[in-house]
């Protein structure tokens, strides 16, 4: 039997338990220094003065890096001649010239401001307490401007992004207009959705060591090889001669997913000072220069006919962005997938704020933005009279609506119907405020899921020891998402050993390179190399067993043997096997080794590719406090062949948890004056808690795709968040009869 598809626990669960997992600030390096960013305190402006000389004085200070001493780093010579940096993911706006090769990075080079909290010092010393100490009392006067906080002022001052790959500013299908006035339901609505900070249990951390012009980054990254480029890009110097090292991260959610300042100011001060560098943010740290998830402002107008089918759908977003670097919110990309409506038109604009720069978090775009187009779908089933599953499976889109072409797979309409089933939907009465528990209000809502299923080139290599033992290899990362696990198992399948003799190393840049673990693509990119690279050492085990006379194979064709549990052995007669220890061994006992290096094929151009679910949600609202509880959650998705059904439970558990922080909880307070968070901690930012989360029901479907890759596996890292909030925020509506269209749904806004 197959060990995929299994709920395997994880390989490394052990480790993490008893602290044996090294994450990146725990590595043992002789001679470390402590390093501690000093961050500035207003929006916009110049430091004037900087009295580094009381604090060089201080007990165990090394080092005070700030712009006047820092490192010089090379100059970009011209735009758009430097290699592709952070692993594809960073972004870079043209007007930059004179700036470091990563725009977004604050790495000293002048005297600027352009938000609050950027990085504008650091500060090296003998002990983490000297530099804190050290750092704190840093005194540091400015030359403050007049900076922009206000989002209705900077929503006067628009600004349209550059185009990228899949994440068009402007899209349109068919006419919006003619089909409008055909409409007669007709809705125009506005959805907000507030800054969100990412809070990864493990704080952004890095170790610098310099070894003469080498340099190795003990960095807590979703992108290895992304952290690599950008040091070699800001150091000036050949990637070879940089390492990155990464076996265990603490959580990342996209705000690991690129490299920010702290990365190269470790490099750098450790470059000055000497001596290798632990760099650590506080808590409070992470809110700032470390990207947060963009505020939005969505305008959805839905145009219907009285038979529900939809006719028009626009969506227009305005998100947040910095005067450092620009990121896109892409909230309309979900709308673009979504349904069968006949016309449609999406916009992305920026607003532009003395704010850091924003950043991937879990489901960027789809997850705020399902928030507003599946809040929409169930204002529109209101105004229909249809049920909210109904409504949906009336706009089922049979293919890609965007590009007109067939799914590789979609089991949209099971998840409904398998989801409506288990959370017993059809007793549902519609009337908002219909269903109590005595003075309880009971709501209950729903919505579709939805994330494109994403893929990138990836290496793996394999090979098998004397003594079974196997070792797989990629340079891939497991953010507690199971990637160790997984990929064991992929490799067990395809070599055909017990998945305990399977040993699997990722997160290092001397490893096969993978692509940056976002998007949800670690599974469906890495796999496939894994699942090639083992096949290829299965290949050359039984050659060698073939071509070897003492084996009891010798003679037969590759084709008429098989692999199965450390075994080969010939499909005829399975008594007639040898050991795969034993070939290995009598070859001189010379491991044999396989590499892939796999990528997607034409299929996309044919298939459009893209995860699906549904979800549905109970709450229990009191009518008094406007308090809610959330007291169910089903989900039912499909996500192509699951690998581990465990931690793909876990996978989807926890974005469904992180979606009830999103409606009801989740928002960077920010004092819009100073533009600085206020609730910068794990107290103030409020998350779901145990006591918060009820019981969450998740189906699986079983999804065949053939197109997608080789294992039919889709990504399942951020699907579970999308629609959530939504579903909350129609559950609460049926509970209350209120519409919330701003996020979070506190009591206050109930009341
Ligand atoms: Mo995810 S936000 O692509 O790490």
């Amino acid at each position: 039997m197959s060990v995929i598809g299994q709920g395997m626990d994880r390989l490394d669960g052990r480790l993490k338990v008893t602290g044996q997992a090294t994450y990146s600030a725990e590595h043992k390096i002789p001679r470390l220094a402590y390093g501690m960013m000093v961050l500035s305190t207003i929006p916009k402006g110049r430091i004037a003065a900087i009295d580094v000389a009381s604090v060089k004085r201080m007990p165990g200070v090394m080092l005070v890096m700030t712009h006047q001493n820092a490192l010089r780093l090379p100059k970009q010579k011209e735009e758009g001649k430097t290699e592709g940096s952070g692993g594809g993911k960073e972004q870079s706006k043209p007007d930059q010239k004179k700036q470091p090769p990563n725009p977004k990075l604050s790495l000293l080079q002048d005297d600027r401001v352009q938000y609050n909290a950027q990085p504008i010092a650091v500060v090296v010393a003998d002990t983490f307490e000297h530099a804190r100490d050290a750092a704190r009392r840093l005194n540091v006067r400015y030359a403050a401007e007049s900076a922009q906080l206000d989002f209705r002022k900077a929503k006067m001052q628009l600004r349209r992004p550059e185009p990228q790959p899949e994440r068009p500013p402007d899209t349109g299908r068919g006419n919006v207009g003619r089909s409008m006035a055909r409409a007669s339901q007709k809705l125009d609505l506005l959805y907000t959705t507030p800054m969100e900070n990412h809070n990864p249990l493990e704080p952004h951390a890095t170790i610098a060591a310099w070894e003469g012009d080498q340099l190795t980054l003990y960095d807590s990254t979703q992108n290895v090889t992304g952290v690599r480029k950008t040091a070699a890009q800001t150091f000036g110097i050949d990637p070879e001669k940089i390492r990155v090292v990464c076996p265990f991260v603490g959580g990342g959610f996209g705000c690991k997913g690129s490299t920010w300042s702290h990365v190269m100011l470790a490099a750098m001060a450790s470059r000055m000072a000497g001596v290798p560098v632990k760099l650590v943010l506080e808590r409070t740290q992470m809110y700032g220069p470390v990207g947060a998830r963009p505020l939005t402002e969505q305008r959805l107008q839905l145009g219907a006919s009285e038979d529900g089918k939809l006719l028009a759908v626009t969506h227009d977003t305005v998100s947040s962005t910095s005067f450092v670097d620009d990121f896109v919110e892409p909230c309309t990309a979900v709308t673009r997938k979504a349904y069968a409506s006949e016309s449609l038109q999406t916009s992305q604009r920026l607003a532009t704020l003395n704010i850091g720069v924003p950043t991937y978090m879990r489901a960027p775009g789809e997850s705020s933005g399902s928030f507003a187009l599946e809040s929409a779908m169930d204002e529109l089933a209101y105004a229909l009279k249809v049920d909210p599953v109904q409504l949906r499976l009336m706009n089922y889109a049979e293919k890609d609506p965007e590009k007109d072409i067939p799914w590789s797979s979609k089991s949209l309409r099971e998840c409904y119907r398998v989801g409506a089933e288990r959370f017993g939907w059809a007793k549902r009465t519609p009337q908002p405020g219909s269903m109590r528990q005595g003075r309880t209000l009971v709501g209950w809502g729903m919505a579709t899921a939805s994330y494109p299923a994403n893929r990138k080139g990836a290496k793996a290599s394999a090979t098998i020891n004397a003594d079974g033992s196997v070792l797989v290899r990629s340079g891939t990362h497991d953010l507690g998402t199971g990637t160790y696990t997984v990929m064991a198992q992929i490799a067990a399948d395809a070599l055909g050993v017990n998945v305990s003799r399977v040993r699997f190393e990722l997160g290092d840049t001397r490893l096969p390179e993978a692509p940056v673990s976002g998007g949800s693509q670690t599974v469906a990119s890495v796999g496939p190399a894994v699942h090639q690279a083992a096949r290829a050492t299965r290949d050359k085990l039984i050659a060698t067993a073939l071509g070897d006379s003492a084996s009891s194979l010798h003679g037969l064709n590759a084709n008429d043997v098989d692999a199965a549990d450390g075994w080969l052995f010939s499909k005829a007669d399975p008594n007639r096997r040898d050991s795969m220890a034993a070939v290995v061994t009598r070859n001189g006992g010379q491991p044999v080794s396989g590499e892939a290096s796999a990528d997607q094929g034409d299929e996309k151009k044919r298939y459009a590719m893209q995860a699906f679910g549904a979800v549905f949600v109970e709450v229990h609202v009191d009518p008094d406090l406007g308090t809610i509880r959330v007291t169910r959650i089903v989900g039912a998705y499909g996500v192509g062949r699951v690998i581990n059904r465990k931690t793909a439970h876990s996978q989807l558990m926890g974005g469904i948890v992180w979606g009830l922080g999103m409606g009801l909880m989740e928002k960077t307070e920010m004092d819009w004056r100073v533009g600085r968070a206020v609730n910068a901690n794990l107290a103030d930012y409020h998350v779901p808690v145990n006591a918060d989360i009820g019981s969450i029901d998740i189906t699986m479907l079983d999804e065949h795709d053939a197109w997608i890759n080789e294992l039919g596996a889709k990504g399942v890292g951020e699907i579970g968040i999308t629609g959530v909030a939504a579903a909350i925020a129609n559950a609460v509506h049926h509970a209350t009869g209120k519409r919330i269209r701003d996020l979070p749904i506190t009591p206050d806004k109930l009341i």
